[in-house]
């Protein structure tokens, strides 16, 4: 009997022993940044499209109506979820799970000791493997992120606050951690 739940002990170790080959670890990293790069140009060259044609104030209500399709196309594409996520949320729908909010943190730190960031590949207990890369805000996304009354206008803020009431992704400076891309992988 002992030695039966010393198997089950044992048992239990390889079944929970969830870790990742080097190799494993590098196929998921390139494949997670080629899928962050190729849905952050879809969001930007469309967001750039909007901006040419009307504006700031134009560009909003789309990424309002077109920034989740846009992520959930790609994430049916690639077999993937896709998700952009913060610490600081505009659309409540992209709040972070404990993990993300975790990961968040962790970049933060880094960033204020000036270390390097790097992506993060990682399996979680459900053998599921995960994507997590920072997303670093640029002079450009400033007209949107920015501080009020300098780079956001107050008519930009207050279309955005008719839109995400509890806007919190204003404020910020380029250089900045916006939050995170996490992609979960399927198989
Ligand atoms: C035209 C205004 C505009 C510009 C420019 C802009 N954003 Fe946003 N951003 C938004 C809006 C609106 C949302 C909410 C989208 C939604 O409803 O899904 C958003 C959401 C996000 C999110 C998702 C997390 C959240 O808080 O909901 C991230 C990350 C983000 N933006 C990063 C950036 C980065 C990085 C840039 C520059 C490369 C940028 N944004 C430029 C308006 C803008």
């Amino acid at each position: 009997m002992k030695n039966f739940f010393i198997f089950l002990i044992f048992i239990g170790f390889i079944a929970c022993n969830h870790t990742l080959t080097p190799e494993e670890k590098q196929e998921y990293s390139d494949k997670g940044k080629e899928i962050a790069q190729v849905s952050f140009n879809a969001l930007s060259e469309k967001l750039t499209e909007q901006m040419k044609t009307g504006g700031t104030d134009k560009a909003i209500p789309f990424c309002n109506v077109e920034a989740l399709p846009i992520t959930q196309q790609l994430s049916e594409k690639y077999n993937v979820t896709i998700k952009r996520t913060s610490d600081k949320l505009r659309n409540q729908k992209n709040k972070p799970t404990e993990r993300e909010l975790k990961i968040i943190n962790d970049f933060n730190k880094l960033i204020s000791n000036k270390q390097e960031i790097k992506a993060i590949v990682e399996i979680d207990s459900n053998n599921k493997k995960h994507f997590y890369a920072p997303i670093i805000l640029k002079a450009n996304c400033l007209v949107c992120h920015g501080k009020v009354g300098e780079l956001v206008t107050v008519k930009t803020d207050s279309i955005i606050k008719s839109l995400y009431v509890n806007d919190q992704a204003i404020g910020y400076q380029e250089g900045d951690l916006r939050g995170i891309w996490s992609i979960a992988f399927k198989k």
